[in-house]
């Protein structure tokens, strides 16, 4: 393990950490928050995702392991240890819910108070939750003073009736709990779950783009995630349980190949749009167990990659068409995650969605920026900037013990709300 120097200590430097937990790899990035609020990126580590599959912890320790290996990477090139994270949770257990919450306000004079803000946020999230399932964010949309909509913050305005619209994300509190004690068992205290796209969005999407209304898909190894911006608010979420390991497959049985030549093939060949592909090029696609290498061209091998991504952007544009805001997407679709690093991806995804859409890199700090600047990081740079206190620096942080039951001792720096 490494030893910080005493001219550079946590104490006074303050070191920041998000650890991805993603599908095919697990990411973690240190980084230390400036004086002045910026965030210098220090270290990337990252490992093979061995004990998950899709995001569920299967075998305890090998993903402590996956966990420490990232962990010692990170801290090597940093030259610091950390002792916590923000942690990014995804999966298909996820699920995002609009709801509202209608309270008086309580003072005598009318004017609205934290204290009411509480209560309706309170309100909002009081819908029966099956044992099993925890909250992870409650993202604020907007309030309404006496039918007054479009209110960002209402505190110190008066009125009579506080309304609350938010977006809320649910996940499986099993799944959640056995992730939280793999990377405590891994030395790591959770300083906070986020979801994972969400995070992506920090790092990839300026405020702009959230303004006017965007879509971003996170294509990972085994899921692709999607959250809809709109009014700088989270206005749905969902995830498609597919991802670049489905390409990957697809392409050793369609073409005969074993999975890591074929992960190969697809990284350094591979193209997602035919009316792009250098077709008769031709590439040496090894065989199955000894048999030799066949040649193929690339118009065989985009016939494989691209109904499959097909597939994938077509869920995900009907997903979007689910949402009621659907048709205010003025900044179009933002591609982002390891499987968007697929030449001539977001030429077909502007066929399937009918949008503008563009390839998404974290953005925004310094330090390792090279190493950094890749969709693979997207989410663990968001997690860093999560960790800084949240978007726009002003999350709620509180214990909530009770709705997290077991797991809630976890979370005392519960960062749940977007504003
Ligand atoms: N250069 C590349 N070209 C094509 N695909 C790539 C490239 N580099 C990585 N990928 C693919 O990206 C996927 C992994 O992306 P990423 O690291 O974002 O996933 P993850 O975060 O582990 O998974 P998830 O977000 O689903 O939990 C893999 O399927 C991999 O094959
Ligand atoms: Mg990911």
């Amino acid at each position: 393990m490494m030893r910080s120097t005493p001219s550079r200590t946590n104490e006074d430097r303050r070191i920041i950490a998000g650890l991805d937990i993603g599908t095919s790899k697990i990411a973690l990035i240190i980084g230390e928050l400036e004086p002045d609020g910026g965030v210098s990126v220090l270290g990337v580590g990252t490992s093979p995702s061995v004990g998950l599959r899709q995001g569920v912890v299967i075998n305890l320790d090998q993903t402590v392991d996956s966990i420490q290996r990232a962990v010692q990477e990170a801290q090597l090139t940093a030259g610091f240890e950390i002792r916590e994270a923000v942690v990014g949770i995804s999966g298909d257990h996820i699920q995002g819910v609009n709801s509202r919450g209608v309270v008086a306000v309580s003072g005598a004079d009318h004017e609205i108070v934290p204290g009411d803000v509480d209560r309706v946020l309170e309100a909002a999230t009081a819908f029966n939750l099956p044992k099993d399932r925890q909250v992870l964010h409650v993202l604020r949309q907007e309030f309404l003073v006496d039918s007054q909509a479009g209110i960002k913050n209402p505190i110190g305005i008066s009125g009579v009736r506080l309304e609350a619209e938010v977006h809320i994300v649910t996940g499986s509190s099993t799944i959640s709990e056995n992730i939280v004690k793999a990377v405590e068992k891994a030395g790591i205290s959770v300083s906070g779950l986020v979801l994972e796209p969400l995070a992506s969005g920090e790092a990839v999407l300026d405020r702009n783009e959230k303004q006017l209304g965007v879509a971003l898909l996170d294509v990972g190894g085994g899921t692709t995630d999607i959250v809809l911006f709109f009014d700088e608010a989270i206005r749905h979420t969902a995830v498609i349980p597919l991802g670049g390991q489905n390409v990957t497959n697809d392409i050793a049985l369609g073409m005969k190949t074993p999975l890591d030549q074929a992960e190969d093939i697809k990284r350094r060949h591979g193209w997602a749009y035919r009316p792009l592909t250098p077709k008769s090029e031709r590439i040496l696609v090894p065989g199955i167990g000894g048999r030799g290498a066949r040649e193929a061209t690339l118009d065989v091998l985009t016939a494989v990659i691209q109904p499959r991504m097909e597939e994938i952007f077509g869920l995900a544009a009907k997903e979007i068409k689910r949402s009621e805001f659907a048709g205010r997407l003025a900044a179009g679709v933002v591609l982002t995650g390891g499987g968007s690093l697929l030449k001539g991806c977001a030429e077909l995804a502007e066929e399937v969605f009918g949008m503008p859409v563009s390839v998404g890199v974290p953005k925004g700090f310094s330090g390792l920026v090279e190493s950094a600047s890749s969709p693979v990081f997207s989410t663990g740079v968001g997690l860093l900037f999560w960790s800084r206190g949240g978007p726009a620096g002003s999350a709620v942080r509180r214990s909530r013990k009770d709705r997290f039951g077991g797991i809630g001792r976890f979370l005392k720096r519960f960062m749940s709300d977007y504003f």
